[in-house]
């Protein structure tokens, strides 16, 4: 596991975004593994300044989303797919038909989460996948005690998650969903690379766990130690209690 400890001056998004671009560059159809929530934003906006520059095309890549609310109406702002369009989608030229997600509306939901898994397998696999870390070590939304064996399934979020998730519902952790369909932590160690981000001081003790813990599925992300590509990029207070 690569760790990189940013400065002020350094944006993370641009670390992680210059390893996609890289990606890229060499394999213009390749496979990108998304996250959405706050941190990896500012990897999609140095993807977009790149693309506005003329120096990257994601125009062949293909994309394949980490999660997604179950049951949000199709056109429901926060329904992860509507925020990967906003965010990613329509500010590069990813091309929409290109990019995937778990279907938080599908009525035979085991199936489709099968469906999904065929469909990344059938991609020949996620090149990289950009993930971001829960406060209580989820990555997915393979909350605490989730299987380190598994593949994309419906869980159930924690209160504390949707308690963070709030901050995208208005505040109202009523209206976060409880349930969401996510890539499971099996899934997302079979991508060939993973870039990790995490910024502030609400992810220390996580952030701990990922890089200092012992591996347990009481800190998902801790499974990360097992694999073999990948770059952690943090700032100084998501830092801050590494020893
Ligand atoms: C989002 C996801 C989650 C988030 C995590 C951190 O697709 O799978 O694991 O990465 O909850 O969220 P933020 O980045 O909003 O702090």
């Amino acid at each position: 596991m690569d760790v990189i400890i940013t400065t002020e001056q350094e944006n993370p998004g641009r670390i992680a975004a210059d390893a996609i671009a890289r990606l890229v560059h060499r394999n213009p159809e390749a496979v990108l593994g998304l996250a959405t929530g706050s941190s990896p934003l500012s990897i999609y906006a140095d993807l977009a300044d790149r693309v506005a520059a003329g120096t990257l095309s994601l125009a062949r890549v293909r994309g394949f989303m980490l999660d997604e609310y179950v049951g949000l109406p199709a056109d429901h702002p926060q329904r992860y797919r509507n925020v990967i369009d906003r965010d990613l989608v329509a500010c590069t030229d990813l091309d929409p038909t290109l990019v995937h997600g778990p279907d938080g509306l599908a009525e035979d939901i085991p199936a489709a989460c099968a469906a999904y898994e065929d469909a990344i397998d059938d991609a020949g696999g996620v090149d990289l996948q950009i993930l971001g870390i829960g406060v209580d070590g989820h990555i997915g939304f393979n909350e605490p005690g989730s299987s380190l064996g598994s593949r994309t399934r419906i869980k159930t979020l924690t209160r504390q998650t949707r308690q963070d998730n709030a901050r995208f519902f208005d505040g109202d952790v009523d209206a976060v969903p409880q349930h969401c369909l996510t890539q499971g932590i099996a899934t997302i160690m079979a991508a060939r690379r993973i870039v990790l981000v995490a910024t502030g001081q609400a992810k220390a003790e996580a952030v701990h766990h990922l890089v200092e813990g012992s591996i347990s599925a009481m800190w998902p992300a801790t499974v990360l130690q097992m694999h073999p590509a990948v770059t952690v990029i943090l700032d100084s207070a998501s830092a801050s209690r590494l020893q």
